[in-house]
């Protein structure tokens, strides 16, 4: 393993990932184990779905059969390579939605065979963590990282760069699937994280006594149903949703589901000996979060990654970088699962 990493010190990495909602190409460059993004195209769906209040996954595919390869030949383009000059291809093959993820599969499949490329198949929630390898600092093992994403929030043992052990997981909704269906509780329209986090700049955190779920169990599961259910009940009893409300719902909701995520985060570096903390997932993009977990991780003594904010929503710059970790197959051995797990 160590021989084949040094052996392969350039490589170019085409990175296709459509599990959801967002079409996305990207070239990594892999230089003596340091990773650049040299282009990452993300064309975004939200905007079609948003009448709909979520992703609707007979449209995601058709937005994604119809954008795939502008959207691939524009990242070529833009990274100044050429198809020859491609090492090998990596795509998103599971978790996600099962059309959506045929579509970057399917193309990726071909690209491979037409161009005579190896192919990689990448699991999306391992890629959300190799989105930290983009930064070029130096990755201390073990590692102890948390997985916060619209379906996803789980906490991950890392002891090297392809050695993932589940500590951790949510019982019930994933924390972005919470923020997304409290944001539709007060009005916000899908995806509504980012706008309730927005929101919650002008609230005050303290309005509202919400649950803090699961914070004293005895092990790193999560759960966020109660807690929305505590939003919702506030929402019913309130005669008015005054803007003033919204904003004090959002801020509350936001603080205890921030103060759980990293209360458990740090408990679990700390029993598992971490030399390092990882936030990865599109949640990692909220500020209170990468704030108080930056705050608490100083506390404990650990250094902590977050990716960049491009890099934390989803990427192909991510799957790019996990291509380079992954073995290559041929591209008949390509399979999708929807289901697949870290
Ligand atoms: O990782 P991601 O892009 O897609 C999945 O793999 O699920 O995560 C999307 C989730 C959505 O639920 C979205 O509302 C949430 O990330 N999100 C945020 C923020 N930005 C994105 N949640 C809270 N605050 C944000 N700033
Ligand atoms: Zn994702």
């Amino acid at each position: 393993m160590l021989f084949w990493l040094i052996y392969n010190d350039f490589m170019l990495i085409l990175g296709i990932e459509t599990s959801c909602d967002e079409t996305a190409a990207a070239v990594v460059e892999v230089k003596k184990g340091r990773f650049l993004s040299r282009a990452n195209t993300v064309l975004s769906q939200i905007n079609i779905h948003k009448k709909y209040g979520g992703v609707v996954p007979e449209i995601a595919a058709r937005k994604h059969v119809k954008n795939i390869i502008p959207v691939i030949d524009q990242t070529l383009k833009r990274a100044r390579v050429s198809p020859k000059n491609i090492d090998r291809i990596a795509v998103t093959t599971g978790p996600g939605l099962m059309t959506s993820l045929l579509v970057g599969s399917q193309t990726a499949k071909t690209l491979a065979f037409a161009w005579n490329k190896k192919i990689v198949p990448v699991n999306h929630l391992k890629a959300h963590l190799y989105a930290n390898f983009l930064h070029n600092k130096k990755v201390i093992f073990p590692v102890v990282a948390l997985i916060v994403s619209g379906g996803h929030t789980e906490l991950i043992l890392m002891r090297n760069a392809t050695s993932f052990k589940k500590i951790g997981q949510t019982i019930d909704d994933a924390a972005g699937e919470a923020f997304d269906k409290v944001a539709q509780l007060i009005g916000l329209s899908y995806p509504g994280g980012p706008a309730l986090a927005k929101l919650a700049l002008g609230g005050d955190a303290t309005a509202f006594a919400f649950p803090r779920p699961m914070l004293d169990a005895d092990n790193f599961d999560f759960s966020f149903s109660g807690l929305k259910t505590a939003v919702r009940y506030a929402v019913e009893k309130s005669p008015r949703l005054t803007s003033p409300l919204k904003k004090n719902l959002a801020a509350s909701f936001q603080q205890a589901s921030v103060d759980v995520l990293v209360a458990k985060t740090v408990r679990a570096a700390t029993v598992y000996k971490a030399k390092m903390l990882m936030l990865a997932g599109g949640v990692a993009a909220n500020v209170l979060l990468r704030d108080t977990v930056t705050r608490e991780a100083k506390k404990i003594k650990r250094p902590l990654l977050i990716p960049d904010f491009i890099f934390c929503t989803d990427n192909a710059a991510m799957i790019a970088v996990a291509g380079y970790f992954e073995k290559p197959v041929d591209w008949d051995k390509i399979i999708v699962d929807p289901n697949l797990e870290i």
